[in-house]
């Protein structure tokens, strides 16, 4: 088959791949905006290529005419979580939406492969708008924690670079590998209450430390420069304190300076 006529059937993978980082990234962003934990810690997408996809083909007999319906992951999205509960989050999050249709799932974690491999499988139908009209295609979603894709990523390094005929004493130490990453997970599952709370009034601060420096930039365009020199200074001295408390108190003040200014501006 000619290339151009690949690059006229990718075309739509690609999209898929485009919108659906998107929307994890966003749903990530979501949380983090309403300062709570995300279940989500990245997201990484990729469409197959040509020679991987003609390399599945030969491997799995598939017809030309029938990798749209039989590749089922021409679109892969890859979902990584920092602590193997938030798996089951991504997972109800995916069901719960409009935009993606979920056909299979494969809990490759309760069981791993016999290779050691650890992940969970959602296969989605999901309609992408093409200049021909809509069109439902499938993607593979990966996820995993940050462990499980240490691992398989290693993994996978090694499977290409020795073709499937990895040295027995290689896929021995992978094996160690694979279990040493459960109990990992483990731990890090045991600490994760911990965790996320540290995460999450890092967070809060965060935002509240992003909400005082834009309302004190927007004080520096209409407000006196002493005067939010001033500010600056004070807000610098508390922040060098940590207290929280502190800084909500700060912001409000700060607040009601740029809701005077506002009012004596429109006045
Ligand atoms: P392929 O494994 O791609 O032929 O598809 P499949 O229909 O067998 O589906 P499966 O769920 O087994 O694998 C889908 C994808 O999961 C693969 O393309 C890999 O990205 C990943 N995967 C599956 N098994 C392994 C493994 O043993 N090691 C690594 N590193 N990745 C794996
Ligand atoms: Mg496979």
């Amino acid at each position: 088959m000619e290339l151009q006529m690949w690059r006229e059937i990718l075309c739509p993978y690609d999209l898929a791949v485009e919108e659906l980082k998107l929307k994890f990234v966003h749903i990530m962003n979501e949380y983090r905006t309403a300062g709570r934990y995300s279940p989500i810690e990245q997201v990484d997408g990729r469409v197959k290529s040509i020679s991987s996809i003609l390399d599945k083909m030969q491997r799995k007999k598939i017809n030309i005419n029938e990798i749209e319906t039989d590749l089922e992951d021409i679109a892969g999205i890859r979902v990584i979580c920092q602590f193997v509960e938030d798996i089951d989050r991504v997972v109800e999050i995916i069901e719960q939406r409009s935009d993606m249709e979920i056909k299979t799932k494969k809990d490759y974690i309760t069981k791993a492969k016999d290779s050691g491999y650890r992940s969970f499988h959602v296969i989605i139908y999901y309609d992408v708008d093409t200049i021909y009209g809509k069109k439902k295609i499938q993607a593979e979603i990966q996820i995993r924690t940050l462990a499980m894709n240490f691992w398989a990523t290693v993994e996978h390094s090694l499977q290409y670079k020795y073709k499937e005929n990895i040295p027995e004493h290689i896929t021995e130490k992978l094996m160690n590998a694979a279990d040493a990453i459960v109990v990992l997970d483990k731990e890090m599952s045991i600490v994760r209450d911990e965790i996320m709370d540290a995460q999450n009034s890092f967070r809060k601060k965060a935002n509240i430390v992003s909400e005082i420096l834009s309302t004190m930039q927007n004080l520096y365009k209409v407000a006196n420069k002493q005067e939010v020199i001033k500010i600056q200074d004070e807000f610098y001295k508390i922040y060098e304190t940590g207290d929280m408390e502190q800084l909500i108190h700060f912001n409000k003040q700060l607040d009601i300076i740029a809701e005077g200014y506002r009012a004596q501006s429109l006045s």
